[in-house]
């Protein structure tokens, strides 16, 4: 295979390039977040994958070397919760030394980031971390999270990050009707001016153990409106094609926030992301309910040309944009849960 990165990436059959790999590392998380594995579901019995069903680290390099040679520059590694993989720190170095890898990052719960783990991240390469916090009190929080689990040591882990150089640090909360609607808008003013940007997000309805319902979702004019309601804000131009966060920036220079508006404005049209499972499925979609086995691939023996030849028929074959489709769905399809995919 060559080892210099192809200057075009290959297209869908929508003609969209392929430009981001997400890789979840673990389907377990310590937390129990209401919108991604509700305590009910993700109970003691519940069966996560083995050990020997996991990628290795040595697998999963191959797998990224692999999609960066056909076009990704953006990596991101998710869970469940990524931190709980032993070592990852070991990851994140093959990674970064892959050529043409341009953005490496991690998405985390912030629950186990010491300044050493920090550090360690740092030191392997990794460059940003996006943290998830869903309110500042500690009782809406803690609803949210299911685990009883403070806000403050995830604020902690914030200026953590951004200490150690993983900054700008993103803030991800996930806003659902009557449970931290009303904390929407203490998160912003938190934030406003520390230089560590929140985004606000759309509840989704990915996986079906979250028994999504459409009215709990606030959508991103009304984020706006109870951000606007106290703050001026403007809209600022995307940082890079596909730029999943709409940008607004504060009138009075103190710095920015994001929404993501998958549900009320999708945007499915620029989506260029690729998402690899802890057991090596490929996932063209976020809302799929299959993906491809490319764990089976590698174990069977195939080539890097083999496996370049799968991924390009599979990312040429692809015409998912189920977020634009959505509201034409009339039964329920089987969903992957968004804490084995990545979020
Ligand atoms: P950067 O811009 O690289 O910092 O990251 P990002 O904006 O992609 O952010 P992140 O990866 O943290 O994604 C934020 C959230 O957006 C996710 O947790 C999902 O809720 C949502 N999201 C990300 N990608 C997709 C996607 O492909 N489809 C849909 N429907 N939602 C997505
Ligand atoms: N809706 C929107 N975002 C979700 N996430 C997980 N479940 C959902 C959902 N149902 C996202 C959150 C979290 C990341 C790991 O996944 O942004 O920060
Ligand atoms: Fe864990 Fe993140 Fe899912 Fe919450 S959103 S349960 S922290 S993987
Ligand atoms: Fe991409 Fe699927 Fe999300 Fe649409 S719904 S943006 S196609 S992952």
């Amino acid at each position: 295979m060559d080892s210099i990165p192809k200057a075009t990436p290959m297209l869908d059959a929508l003609e969209r390039p392929i430009h981001d790999l997400r890789i979840s590392v673990t389907d377990r998380c310590n937390f129990r977040c209401v919108y991604c594995m509700p305590k009910h579901v993700f109970g003691p019995d519940y069966q996560f994958l083995k050990r020997s069903e996991l990628l290795s680290y040595e697998e999963i390099e191959r797998i990224a070397s692999v999609f960066v040679d056909l076009g990704v520059r953006k990596l991101r590694l998710t869970g469940g919760e990524p931190l709980i993989r032993k070592d990852i720190e070991r990851l994140i170095a093959k990674l970064a030394g892959i050529e043409g890898v341009q953005d490496l990052s991690l998405t985390t719960n912030g629950s186990l980031l010491t300044p050493k783990k920090a550090e360690q991240l740092y030191r392997a390469g990794l460059r940003r971390v996006t943290i998830s916090l869903d309110a500042l009190d500690g009782e809406t929080f803690k609803s949210m999270n299911g685990v009883d689990f403070a806000p403050e040591p995830v604020l902690k882990a914030i200026d953590i990050a951004a200490v150690a150089g993983l900054s700008p640090v993103k803030i991800n909360m996930v806003v659902k009707r009557g449970v931290n609607d009303n904390a929407v808008l203490s998160a912003a003013e938190y934030f406003k001016g520390s230089g560590h940007i929140i985004r606000f997000i759309e509840y989704m309805d990915v996986g079906n153990s979250n028994k999504w319902q459409a009215d709990e979702v606030i959508s991103a004019a009304q984020i706006r409106d109870i951000i606007e309601k106290k703050y001026s804000i403007t809209p600022a131009s995307p940082d890079y094609h596909g730029e999943v966060a709409q940008r607004w920036r504060y009138r009075d220079g103190s710095g920015e926030i994001g929404i993501i508006a998958s549900v009320s404005q999708p945007f499915c049209g620029s989506c260029t992301r690729a998402r690899l499972s802890a057991d090596g499925s490929l996932y063209t979609c976020l809302f799929a309910s299959s993906g491809h086995d490319i764990r089976a691939l590698i174990r069977s023996g195939a080539t890097d040309d083999e496996l370049s030849t799968a991924i390009k028929g599979i990312w040429s074959a692809r015409t998912d944009r189920y977020s634009e489709i959505r509201a034409s769905q009339s039964v329920e399809i089987p969903k992957i849960e968004m804490s084995y995919i990545g979020g």
